[in-house]
């Protein structure tokens, strides 16, 4: 059978690490939707394309292609050929990528290739984002909301920097994009049919269990 299972969650909530080890191990595909976001993101500051201007940023968005690896151990992401695997996690890219987010056009574009991208996927996949379980595949077998206190999401944020940013930039930014991410992603209240796992106190490999547990019942 082909199993989908989609994973969402804010900044910090452990959504990327979790999701690679449960699509490693059940042997799924992996997707990661931000990763799209942010490529586009930074196709945007590449070519100077004013993001503001919404409807160059939909045209130049709808014109690239995007390659994507989607092995769990070693993702990787190129748009118009151009590897953007470390270049995405950049905090110039990190700062824009919710003005590109929000871009109604962008959005609709970006979820119909999510959704052939999970279509395609043979032997399965797990995808993760902010709208997987309600927008781009609310009919997956397994759908999950993965949630964590502020300062944990913080702490965890700090540390995947090298825990060379200080702890008040770190802060502004998380809670920053949780409120530029307030039109994409509602967290308050799982949709219906939506597990809530709560990683604060629980370890990634605590975590894969719990989503794992959820796909054999
Ligand atoms: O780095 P972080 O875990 O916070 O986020 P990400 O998963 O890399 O996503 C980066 C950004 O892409 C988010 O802050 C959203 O603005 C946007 N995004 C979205 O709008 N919809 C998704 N399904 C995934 C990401």
């Amino acid at each position: 059978r082909r199993l989908v299972v989609a994973i969402d969650g804010p900044s910090g909530s452990g959504k990327s690490s979790t999701s690679r080890g449960v699509a490693r191990r059940l042997g799924l595909a992996y997707l990661d939707t931000g990763a799209m976001y942010r490529a586009a993101t930074w196709l945007v500051l590449e070519t100077g394309v004013d993001a503001a201007d919404q409807r160059a940023v939909a045209e130049l968005i709808r014109t690239a292609v995007f390659t994507i690896s989607q092995d769990p151990t070693g993702p990787t992401i190129a748009i118009n050929g151009t590897d953007v695997t470390q270049a995405i996690r950049e905090p110039r890219v990190s700062a824009a990528v919710s003005a590109v987010a929000t871009n109604l056009e962008v959005r609709a574009d970006l979820i119909a290739r999510q959704r052939s991208l999970i279509a395609d996927a043979s032997a399965g996949i797990v995808a993760e984002g902010r709208d997987i379980t309600t927008v781009v595949a609310p009919e997956a077998d397994v759908r999950v909301l993965l949630v964590a206190d502020p300062a944990a999401r913080v702490a965890r944020r700090h540390a995947e920097l090298g825990g060379v940013v200080d702890n008040e930039a770190v802060t502004d930014q998380v809670i920053r994009r949780d409120r530029d991410d307030a039109t994409v992603s509602q967290f308050e209240a799982a949709a219906p049919g939506v597990s809530v796992v709560d990683s604060t106190h629980l370890t990634l490999e605590q975590v894969i269990n719990v989503i794992c547990a959820l796909v054999d019942d």
